[in-house]
C-alpha cells in the first residue's frame, strides 16, 4: 500500500478540548479510506485541519512524504486536496449550472482572461451536471434544490476541482436511497479514476461495501486502522461502538 498523505502526532485543540490528539494515520493512494467514530471524536476536525481549512497545533502532515510543514503555501496547490461539508455550501442566488461553471473558471485563469465561460467549460460543466443527474436543472437557482439535489450539487463542484485527493465528511447523512446509490456510484468512479477518497460515514454497511482501509477514532485518537472487516471486528471498536 502507497500512502498519499499520512499525518503523525497531529494535534489539534479549541481551548481545552484536544479534537485531534496526537493522531498518526495513514490515508491510502487511490483507494478509498473509511473515517469512522462516535459523534464528537474529530473526524470533521481532521478534515479541516487535512484540508487547509484550519491550521493544525503541532505535529506533521506529509503528502506523497512531503512534509506540509515546511512547503510554501503556493506549492500547497500541487497537493491538490478538496472536501465536503457537512452543511451544504452552494451560491444560493446563481444557478446550478453557474455553481459548477465558477468553480471550472476559477481553477484555470488564463480561459476567464479571455472569456469568462468559454465552449470548454461550458462542455465540462454539462458533463459533470449528467454525472449527478441534475442536468435538467441546469438553469434552476440552487436554492430551489431539493436537499438531495443540493448535495449533489455540492458533489459537482467537487468534481469540478478535479482534486486527487477528495474528503468527504458524511455525504450520505439524511439522503434518500436512490441519492444514496447515485453518490456511492460517483465515489466508486472517482476511484476507478484513481483518486484517493477519505469518507466520512456512520453506516457500516456503506463502509464495508466502499472502503478499502479504515480508520477508527476515539476522543482525537486512533483507535483501530486496517482493513475493514479486521478493524470491525476488534474488541476496542465494538467497545466505542456500544459506549456511544
Ligand atoms: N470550531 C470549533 N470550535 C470549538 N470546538 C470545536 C470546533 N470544532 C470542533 N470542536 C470540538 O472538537 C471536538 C470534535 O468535533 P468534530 O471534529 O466536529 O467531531 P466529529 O466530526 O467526529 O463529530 C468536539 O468536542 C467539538 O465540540
Ligand atoms: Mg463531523
Amino acid at each position: 500500500m502507497k500512502y498519499i498523505l499520512q499525518t503523525k502526532n497531529l494535534v489539534k485543540s479549541f481551548g481545552g478540548v484536544h479534537a485531534i490528539d496526537h493522531l498518526s494515520i495513514n490515508i491510502v493512494e487511490g483507494q478509498i479510506t473509511g473515517l469512522v467514530g462516535p459523534n464528537g471524536s474529530g473526524k470533521t476536525t481532521l478534515i479541516n485541519v487535512l484540508s487547509g481549512f484550519f491550521p493544525h497545533d503541532s505535529g506533521e502532515i506529509i503528502f506523497s512524504g512531503v512534509n506540509r510543514n515546511k512547503i510554501l503555501s503556493w506549492e500547497n496547490q500541487i497537493y491538490n486536496i478538496t472536501r465536503t461539508f457537512q452543511q451544504i455550501r452552494l451560491f444560493e442566488q446563481m444557478t446550478v449550472l453557474d455553481n459548477i461553471l465558477v468553480v471550472l473558471t476559477e481553477r484555470s485563469p488564463i480561459y476567464s482572461l479571455f472569456e469568462r465561460h468559454t465552449q470548454y467549460h461550458l462542455k465540462c460543466a454539462e458533463d459533470i451536471l449528467r454525472k449527478i443527474g441534475l442536468h435538467e436543472k441546469l438553469s434552476h437557482r440552487a436554492s430551489d434544490l431539493s436537499y438531495g439535489q443540493r448535495k449533489l450539487l455540492e458533489i459537482g463542484r467537487v468534481l469540478a476541482m478535479n482534486a486527487e485527493i477528495i474528503l468527504f465528511d458524511e455525504p450520505f447523512a439524511g439522503l434518500f436511497p436512490e441519492t444514496v446509490k447515485k453518490i456511492e456510484e460517483i465515489i466508486q468512479n472517482l476511484k476507478q479514476e484513481g483518486k484517493s477518497i477519505v469518507l466520512v460515514e456512520h453506516n457500516m454497511a456503506i463502509i464495508r461495501k466502499l472502503c478499502d482501509h479504515l480508520i477508527v477514532m476515539d476522543a482525537g485518537k486512533l483507535l483501530a486502522e486496517g482493513h475493514p472487516e479486521k478493524v470491525l471486528s476488534e474488541k476496542i471498536v465494538l467497545e466505542a461502538y456500544l459506549g456511544e
